[in-house]
């Protein structure tokens, strides 16, 4: 399955990621993490993106879908992939058009109230990416990953400035792609839950999986 996954930063994007890794048995593809890595690893690419990421506005197409294109031709892509975070605008869905055949888009809504509250109690591993929350998913250990055992830290661009910035970059530039899927015949929705697993079974009956 081609599968992309939709939402407002904070929805559960990742989290349910991780769930579907396992159910579906395809590699996820978080172009924000792909974008994190370049810029920890000072790449070229990572040097141009970060001024985009610290103020919370989207990084340049060109850039995002050149990262894509070349993640996609990775061997463990060939039998599918979810992709979390891509596309965001019209732009980049018309380019993944032509990459490949998306099969379902599932947009994971959730009240933009409840967003800050998501990610300023967010954790991520430095290690495996692995997303905790302290109130609503902590870590075994504190700010340490219960999967790998790596540190635990706090995404730069959860600040609340930034988060209001990236949450009105998403109503402006990526929900409107929901229609262009729609049209497709390949949208569904399913509605974020205050606990975790309780959202996952929103997902897999929204995906036909349950
Ligand atoms: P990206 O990394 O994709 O960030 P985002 O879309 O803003 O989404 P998040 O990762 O913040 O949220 P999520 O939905 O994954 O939520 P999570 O599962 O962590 O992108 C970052 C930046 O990179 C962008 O701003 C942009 O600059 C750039 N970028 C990336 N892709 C791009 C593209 N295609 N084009 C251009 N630029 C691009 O959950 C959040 C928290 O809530 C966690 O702490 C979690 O534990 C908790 N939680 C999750 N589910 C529940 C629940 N049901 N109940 C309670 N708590 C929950
Ligand atoms: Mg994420």
């Amino acid at each position: 399955m081609k599968l992309v996954l939709l939402g407002p930063p904070g929805a559960g994007k990742g989290t349910q990621a991780e769930t579907l890794i396992d159910r579906l048995k395809i590699p996820a593809i978080s172009t924000g993490m792909l974008l994190r890595n370049a810029i920890s690893n000072k790449t070229e690419l990572g040097l141009k993106a970060k001024s985009f990421i610290d103020s919370g506005d989207l990084v340049p197409d060109e850039l995002v879908v050149g990262l894509l294109r070349e993640r996609l031709l990775e061997e463990d892509c060939q039998n599918g992939f979810i992709l979390d975070g891509f596309p965001r605008t019209q732009a980049q869905a018309e380019m993944l058009d032509k990459i490949c055949a998306i099969d379902k888009v599932l947009s994971i809504e959730l009240a933009d109230e409840k967003i800050l509250q998501r990610l300023s109690g967010r954790r991520v591993c430095n290690g495996c990416g692995a997303s905790y929350h302290t109130i609503f998913k902590p870590s075994k250990v504190d700010m340490i990953c219960d999967s790998c055992g790596g540190g635990l830290t706090i995404r730069d661009d959860d600040k609340p400035e930034t988060i209001k910035r990236r949450l009105s970059v998403y109503h402006e530039q990526t929900e409107p792609i929901k229609a262009y899927y729609k049209a497709q015949g390949k949208l569904c929705e399913a509605y974020g839950q205050e606990d975790v697993k309780d959202t996952t079974k929103e997902v897999l009956k929204a995906l036909g999986l349950e």
